[in-house]
């Protein structure tokens, strides 16, 4: 067995794939999640997959206490994947102080108790959205960072000015920063994917939740955008590809082999793709129908925005692997799989 690994919010939709890819290459995983945005089943998804059941601790990282005895009961903890966060951007407009404590405290948190504990090294879920609309695509890590459109961006670029001046003042800790474009698609097993709450507010589950009958059709917010069809473009990356990342991340501090305290890597494809792009290539992939109408602009809404992600390429040595077709596969067999497990449910039900 390799090294202990916490991973916070390890049972959400990046988390969870990222454990079972942990897992594969021997990594011993620690899952904290306080369940506010997961299931506690995703568990039973994992220990299928790799036919190992982490150890799972229902804390909430804003709980200082609890983590600290989290801490102690799993001594040897070598690394960090801080995941967990509250992440819908239009709640975040509406709840602020919600998402400043959730996001911003648990990351305090845990660089509070890092060099309490003896663990060194952090990984860290950046977004995309730090960069706002870039001035040059595709965008690379040197671009400026823009004011943030919300309170859920804010979080992120805080986060990440918090880990710095923490590494800065104190050369104890090292950093990997991961600022991910548009995660989509499920495990291939389709024993774990993205679960989303309520009426889905990303592209992927709106699409696939209106092609097998949940939503009667799929809003595309605006056509009239400087792109070839009108559309706004996006970096879509395949989750499990950006699970990876975090694997070669986790070795890359425990090497060593960082050339600074902190680095950042985009993690995308490098490939802008429209929203009418994703429905007919969806369309297309799993002969199935999307129906859709153009209605206005999204407030807040970038027009394009893909990544240059030659850094991770060059220096993490990864790269995303799989097509966005294939990716597109994965998500219908997934939504599938969920429709199987509701009509289950309603049986035992009646
Ligand atoms: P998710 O909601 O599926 O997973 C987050 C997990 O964290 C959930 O299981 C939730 O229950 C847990 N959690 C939230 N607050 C917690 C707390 N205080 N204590 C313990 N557990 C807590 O989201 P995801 O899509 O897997 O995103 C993971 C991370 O990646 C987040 O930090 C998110 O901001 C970031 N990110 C996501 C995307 C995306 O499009 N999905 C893009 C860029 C960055
Ligand atoms: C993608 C495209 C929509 C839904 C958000 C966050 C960002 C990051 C990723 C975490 C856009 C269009 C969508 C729909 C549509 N998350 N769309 N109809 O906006 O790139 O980014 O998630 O960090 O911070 O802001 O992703 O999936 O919401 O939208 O037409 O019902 O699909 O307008 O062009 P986005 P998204």
């Amino acid at each position: 067995m390799m090294a202990k690994i916490l991973v916070t919010g390890g049972t959400g939709y990046i988390g969870s794939h990222t454990v079972v890819e942990l897992q594969k290459e021997g990594f011993e995983v620690i899952i904290v999640d306080n369940l506010s945005n997961s299931n506690i089943d995703v568990l039973n998804g994992i220990e299928k997959i790799s036919g190992i059941r982490p150890a799972f601790e229902n804390i909430d990282c804003v709980d200082y206490v609890s983590m600290d005895r989290m801490f102690e009961k799993y001594p040897g903890i070598e690394a960090i994947i801080h995941f967990a966060a509250s992440k819908a951007v239009g709640e975040s407009v509406e709840k602020p102080l919600l998402y400043y404590r959730n996001n911003l405290v648990s990351l305090i948190n845990l660089l509070q108790l890092m060099p309490i504990h003896k663990v060194k090294n952090f990984v860290f879920s950046s977004s995309c959205t730090v960069y706002g609309q870039p001035d040059e695509l595709p965008v690379t890590e040197k671009a400026p960072i823009k004011p943030a459109l919300s309170p859920y961006g804010n979080t992120k670029q805080i986060g990440e000015e918090v880990i710095q001046d923490t590494i800065h003042s104190n050369s104890f800790y090292k950093s990997i920063i991961l600022r991910y474009f548009n995660p989509i698609g499920a495990h291939p097993s389709a024993e774990i994917g993205e679960l989303p709450n309520g009426v889905p507010n990303n592209l992927l589950p709106f699409v696939t939740q209106t092609a097998i009958g949940l939503r009667k059709e799929l809003k595309v917010f605006g056509e009239d955008y400087n792109t070839p069809d009108g559309t706004c473009i996006r970096d879509y990356i395949n989750v499990v590809d950006l699970a990876k990342a975090h694997v070669i991340s986790v070795k890359r501090l425990l090497e060593e082999k960082g050339e600074s305290p902190v680095e950042i890597f985009n993690l995308g494809t490098g490939r802008g793709l429209s929203v009418l792009e994703i429905i007919q290539t969806f369309e297309k992939v799993n002969d199935v129908k999307v129906p859709y109408q153009i209605v206005g602009r999204r407030e807040g809404d970038i027009e394009q925005v893909w990544a240059n992600p030659s850094h991770a390429n060059n220096v993490l040595g990864w790269k995303a692997q799989e097509t966005v077709e294939d990716t597109l596969k994965t998500a219908w067999t997934w939504e599938k799989r969920l429709a199987k497990l509701r009509e289950e449910k309603k049986q035992t039900e009646e």
